[in-house]
């Protein structure tokens, strides 16, 4: 079997910025000390994470909020760094998608397609032939010719999907990004994602829908408190997952 994407053991943390605690006081006299604390502060987002993703496979996953879904598409896309562990990625990863992030506010649809394109490693003249499919796919008329700063949430959200889904990624990543766009659109980005499976193209979708995760992914992983508490059949994980929550 052919492995797109492996992580063993991988842990992440961020700085932890807490407050000043025991007083400003007791803090500038033990400065040397107090700053260390500070430094060292870290926040488990991520712990002991080892999985799989064969080539072609669709993987969901599932958790609260703040378990560290979106953490490992971070991972996955390179854009965060592990402290431990070692995770490997086979394949030209899609730009990571997330809610309203990663695009710029004061550019217009159009030159964000065109950004998005070249952080993906393709040239300029291979984005501008496949920019009337794009933007024919957004549905976003004239709007595409407007500094993004105007678009509604969905209408970003239907930018960010039109890009990735026709850039050729080998592994594409999303961050729910169904639940901001109207009925009409998820069904087509479900349709795309469909087609991209036939293609044997690797998927990582991270969903608080549980039917679309039950509708695309064999499998699901779900998060919780920052560990991987189940991974298998998708039913049977969105089953248990159903069942606590
Ligand atoms: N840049 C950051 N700096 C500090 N802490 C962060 C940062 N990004 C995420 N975290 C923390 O890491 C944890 C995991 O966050 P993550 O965004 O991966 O959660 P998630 O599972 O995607 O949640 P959601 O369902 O709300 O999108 C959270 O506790 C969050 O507060
Ligand atoms: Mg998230």
């Amino acid at each position: 079997m052919e492995y797109a994407i492996r992580f063993k053991d991988v842990s992440k943390s961020y700085p932890l910025y807490h407050s000043i605690t025991g007083g400003i006081k007791r803090f500038i006299f033990n400065l040397p000390g107090s700053i260390r604390a500070l430094k060292n502060a870290r926040f488990e987002a991520l712990k002991d994470i080892s999985f799989d993703v064969s080539r072609g496979e669709c993987l969901g996953i599932i958790g609260k909020n703040g378990a560290g879904k979106s953490t490992i598409l971070g991972l996955i896309a390179r854009v965060l760094k592990p402290e431990k562990g070692e995770i490997y990625v086979k394949g030209r990863v899609s730009p990571l998608l997330e809610l309203g992030a990663g695009f710029h506010h004061e550019l217009t649809g159009r030159e964000n397609i065109i950004l998005k394109g070249v952080l993906m490693g393709l040239t300029k003249k291979d984005v501008m032939k496949k920019m009337d499919e794009i933007v024919g796919f957004s549905e976003l008329k004239e709007f595409i010719d407007q500094p993004i700063r105007v678009y509604s949430s969905g209408m970003l959200a239907r930018l960010g999907f039109s890009v990735i889904a026709h850039l050729d990624p080998d592994i594409l990543l999303i961050d729910e990004i169904l639940a901001v766009g109207d009925l009409e659109f998820q069904k087509k980005c479900i349709a795309k994602m469909e087609e991209f499976k036939k293609n044997g193209i690797t998927i990582v979708f991270v969903s608080h829908s549980m039917a679309y995760v039950e509708r695309i992914c064999e499998r699901a992983m779900w998060i919780e408190d920052h560990r991987n508490k189940m991974i298998g059949t998708a039913q049977i994980v969105v089953a248990s997952y159903r069942g606590v929550g």
